[in-house]
């Protein structure tokens, strides 16, 4: 039976961008783990891993979320792109850079956000909720989260190997809220609670597309790309980037392997949309395989990179000691 679309085209923002789609498949596909086992994202359908999330809206979270701080970010645009306070001291030593956060980080109780998405008008801040589940949050949630599927999710992480689980984040969106283009350092199911999400990924070894931020920059690991107006002077490979897109909606659970990038929009006009994502930690490695793979090619660059800043202790000498390195010698 074909499945009924609860969105439509005009709902989703418009890029230059090539897109392919990412397999749905059930649960109980024998695939779904070649996927997994391969690194490939895939999204998984009928696992039930937060149908006791269900009846989660404002009203319901309102209530049972407990007293507890929630880190809400604040901004003019509908960009939310992360970016890690621990760098800005060693960015604004770099005159080239002149960092400017693009949003801010409040602490809000739940009924405090509710309450300012509920009154929200057009030229307001827009907000987005990004916080781990812990153990501030109320009995009845408590008991929610226990009942979300982890014998199905636990089962997953033995059979791929993988590390322990770090957090659940929560994440409450404004419609059309967009989280800009990133990678993280963990596998991530991702589960869709409420509302629709557009995700958009490239695989890792599209690294030289992408263009991340340096690691000791505050946006370590997000593109430099702005996918609505590529500057393609600057980023000519851009040209070449090519993503695969799944919309994710309620019993959804999209699969991003660890360093896979993705760019993740909230539906515009399809309301608010909450997800529930499970960040594990990277399995050991093991006997190393040949040829590496390419994450795996991301993650020998990030370390010398950090080296190399660490041990120059200035980043504009990384560039010319690189091309020193490979001029003539490495270069054909
Ligand atoms: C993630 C992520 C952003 C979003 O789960 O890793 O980047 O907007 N989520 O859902
Ligand atoms: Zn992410």
């Amino acid at each position: 039976m074909a499945e009924k679309r609860c969105w439509d085209q005009s709902q989703l923002r418009k890029y230059d961008i090539p897109l392919d789609e990412i397999p749905r498949l059930s649960v109980r596909d024998p695939r779904v783990d070649e996927f997994i086992a391969e690194n490939k994202p895939v999204v998984i359908t009928d696992t039930k891993l937060v149908a006791s999330a269900e009846r989660w809206d404002l009203d319901y979270l309102e209530q049972n979320m407990g007293n507890g701080d929630f880190s809400v970010f604040l901004s003019r645009n509908h960009k939310f792109k992360y970016f890690d306070d621990k760098k800005i001291a060693h960015a604004s030593g770099d005159s080239r850079l002149d960092f400017t956060p693009p949003t801010r980080r409040v602490d809000m109780k739940l009924p405090d956000f509710t309450r300012r998405l509920r009154q929200w008008r057009r030229g307001d801040e827009r907000m987005y909720l990004q916080q781990a589940l812990n153990n501030t949050v109320g009995p009845a949630i408590v008991q929610d989260f226990l009942n979300f599927r982890w014998d199905w999710i636990n089962s997953k992480q033995r059979t791929h190997s993988w590390g322990p689980l770090t957090s659940n984040l929560l994440l409450i969106a404004m419609e059309g809220n967009v989280t800009p283009c990133h990678y993280d350092e963990q596998q991530n199911f991702f589960a869709e609670v409420r509302g629709y999400k557009r995700c958009i990924l490239f695989p890792p070894e599209q690294f030289e597309c992408l263009y991340p931020h340096p690691v000791y920059h505050p946006h370590d690991r997000q593109s430099q790309v702005d996918f609505e107006r590529p500057d393609y002077a600057r980023f000519p490979k851009f040209r070449e980037a090519r993503g695969q897109e799944a919309i994710v909606g309620p019993g959804d659970v999209l699969y991003i392997p660890i360093y896979w990038w993705h760019h993740i929009e909230s539906l515009m006009r399809g309301g608010y949309t909450i997800s529930v994502n499970f960040w594990y930690k990277a399995g050991p490695t093991g006997q190393i395989v040949y040829p590496l793979k390419d994450h795996q090619k991301v993650a020998i660059m990030r370390n010398v990179e950090k080296m190399l800043v660490e041990a120059l202790q200035d980043p504009h000498e990384v560039g010319p000691l690189l091309r020193a390195l490979v001029l003539g010698r490495y270069t054909d």
